[in-house]
């Protein structure tokens, strides 16, 4: 992923006189406007001390799945493995929660703050098997910038 996109994402996370909130969402909206096979982009996070993620804010169809137990879905299972997961074709995944059928491959990478996992950002997309090396290193770095306005 180029600089370009990094430095956006910078300048984004850097305006202090915004909500998290409204820059994370931002951040989303960039996302999926600049790069064409991100069709739904968002964040999770923990919900509290329950052992379930909470749906934050997110560029794209709106989908039911706003609360997921540790272990369901893609979602669930970064949650407890702590790992990125690249899924190029969702047909193949047997713990998978639907949100679109349109959407053919995910990525969700998880975020830390001080070590530990407290959320992740997720994509969807409705190209087969787009994900690559670059696009987890991009995303680690877009989870890393995050980490320091949380
Ligand atoms: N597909 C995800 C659910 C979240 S939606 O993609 C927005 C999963 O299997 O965890």
């Amino acid at each position: 992923m180029n600089s370009l996109l990094k430095s956006k994402v910078i300048a984004i996370l850097d305006r202090k006189g915004q909500s998290v909130n409204t820059r994370l969402q931002e951040v989303c909206e960039m996302l999926k406007a600049e790069i064409p096979h991100y069709d739904w982009v968002g964040f999770y996070f923990r919900n509290g001390e329950k052992e379930e993620l909470k749906l934050g804010p997110y560029a794209g169809a709106p989908t039911d799945h706003t609360i997921i137990p540790f272990g369901k879905g893609i979602c669930g299972q970064v949650a407890v493995s702590n790992a990125n997961f690249v899924v190029p074709d969702v047909s193949a995944q047997d713990n998978y929660i639907a949100c679109s059928i349109t959407v053919k491959a995910e990525i969700v990478v998880p975020l830390f703050v001080n070590g530990k996992n407290i959320g992740q950002i997720d994509i969807d997309s409705n190209t087969p098997d787009p994900f690559t090396a670059a696009d987890e290193r991009f995303l680690e770095f877009v989870n890393l910038e995050v980490s320091k306005i949380l």
